[in-house]
């Protein structure tokens, strides 16, 4: 594993906390920042990351499972719900704050944890980390994260949540949540769709197989198609290949890190049941969340089991394809406990209008997974800025549009959902 730390850096000028690099890579910085610039939309950051960064790369972010059904639905709903606004009553400033989980929030959007982000920029969550604080919102840290939970937690002033994946089952994860807690994550996500990665067919197809072992073989192999993508090739290579996860031990040797063949084959052995989330509840002294719900069976399985918060996800489209589009389920999971507990979304969200439709529809906030991963993959962490920087732009006009001066006066009335997701009873 690369012994390189990411450093994380208070600018003299503005105190902001960045993951960059200081000295010679201040030019580097600046640069990144200037090409930032250019991104005007998640598209643009999808389109040049694609070109930053290798295939193999750019597809594990940007793919689905099988024929991406599921994550072609997560667009497709967002786009079925359509405005209702009200026109001469918008004057003054637009409240984009609101308070979720006990967190008050400069806006609506949230980091969803995301795996591997060290590949796609050497800085990845460290980088995610420090975008959010600024931003004045939430991240997640992925347990399939680069970084170490207590770097992660020194980077930016805002809120953290640690993303728990089972791994090691309840020795291993014991060990996870007794750091995160430590390092001061103030809310534990426990992601329940995890109980084999989906097939995920674009990784097979650019050679992705699993356990990948970043060997020589497996250089020469990707060696061709890497070489294209210089900038790319000499972040990873600054930081050792690494691929490793951080923060879970080695079943075999607790003195080493996770490798990520063994933390794949891990969450096959161990996938949580609901039994598993009661006891984590019982870990984790403060609100724990259950991510990766999509039925309100389930969403009144977690509740009873203790969670706090519900986040209605599907994965991104990335785990069972054919399952059903995130906005229609939160609409139901809602109804389920929406009175009990407080309920996240993702999947999809590309737009501050997308997530403006989930927060109309009932949700306290919606998430982003690929579209800050994109940012980080265009330009490191001044990629990510500009895209939180977007979506709070865009917010305000979205709201301005919509006749509706806070967040928190964003309600049912303002959308239209098709007939059909109002299931007959
Ligand atoms: C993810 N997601 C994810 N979820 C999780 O609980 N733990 C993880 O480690 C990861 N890793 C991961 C990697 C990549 C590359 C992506 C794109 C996604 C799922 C993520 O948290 C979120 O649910 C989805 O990304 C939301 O959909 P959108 O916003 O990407 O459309």
């Amino acid at each position: 594993m690369s012994t390189d730390k990411v450093q994380v850096v208070r600018t003299k000028r503005t105190g902001r906390v960045d993951a960059l690099m200081t000295g010679k890579s201040a030019d580097a910085v600046r640069g990144l920042r200037q090409g930032a610039m250019r991104i005007g939309n998640v598209a643009d950051a999808r389109r040049i990351a694609e070109r930053r960064l290798p295939r193999v790369v750019f597809d594990y972010i940007d793919g689905g499972a099988e024929a991406e059904i599921t994550m072609r639905g997560n667009r497709e709903a967002l786009e079925a719900v359509t405005f209702l606004p009200r026109m001469g009553v918008t004057q003054g400033n637009i409240d984009l704050k609101t308070t979720v989980m006990g967190h008050e929030v400069a806006m609506p959007v949230l980091l969803s944890p995301v795996g591997f982000t060290r590949m796609m920029h050497r800085t990845g969550d460290v980088a995610g980390a420090s975008a959010a604080g600024k931003a004045g919102t939430i991240f997640t840290l992925s347990s399939m994260s680069g970084h170490s939970i207590e770097d992660v937690a020194a980077a930016g002033s805002g809120p953290k949540w640690f993303q728990l994946y089972f791994l090691g089952g309840r020795k291993g994860s014991e060990q996870l949540i007794d750091r995160a807690q430590r390092a001061g994550y103030s809310a534990l996500v426990v992601t329940m769709d995890t109980q084999i990665p989906g097939n995920r067919e674009r990784d097979y197809g650019n050679g992705l197989r699993l356990p990948l072992q970043v060997d020589a073989s497996t250089m020469l192999r990707f060696a061709p198609r890497v070489a294209l993508h210089p900038s790319w090739l000499l972040d990873f290579a600054r930081d050792r290949f690494s691929l490793d996860i951080a923060n879970a031990t080695s079943l075999g040797d607790p003195d080493s890190p996770m490798s990520l063949g063994e933390a794949t084959a891990g969450m096959v052995l161990f996938p949580p049941t609901w039994e598993d989330f009661e006891w984590m509840r019982e870990q984790w002294k403060g609100p724990i969340l259950a991510k990766g719900i999509i039925t309100p069976d389930d969403a009144r399985r977690a509740v009873d089991c203790g969670a706090s918060g519900i986040i209605v996800s599907n994965h991104g489209g990335r785990q069972l394809d054919g399952m059903r589009a995130t906005l229609p389920a939160m609409v139901e999971i809602l109804e389920a406990v929406g009175d009990e507990v407080e309920v996240l979304f993702d999947g999809g969200v590309r737009r501050a209008s997308d997530a403006l439709r989930a927060i109309a529809l009932g949700a306290k906030a919606a998430m982003i997974g690929r579209a800050w991963a994109y940012g980080l993959g265009a330009f490191g962490e001044a990629g990510i800025d500009r895209v939180l920087t977007i979506f709070r732009t865009e917010l305000d006009r979205a709201m301005r549009l919509l006749g509706c001066l806070s967040i928190d006066a964003l309600d049912r009335s303002y959308v239209e959902i098709p007939d059909s997701w109002v299931r007959s009873k």
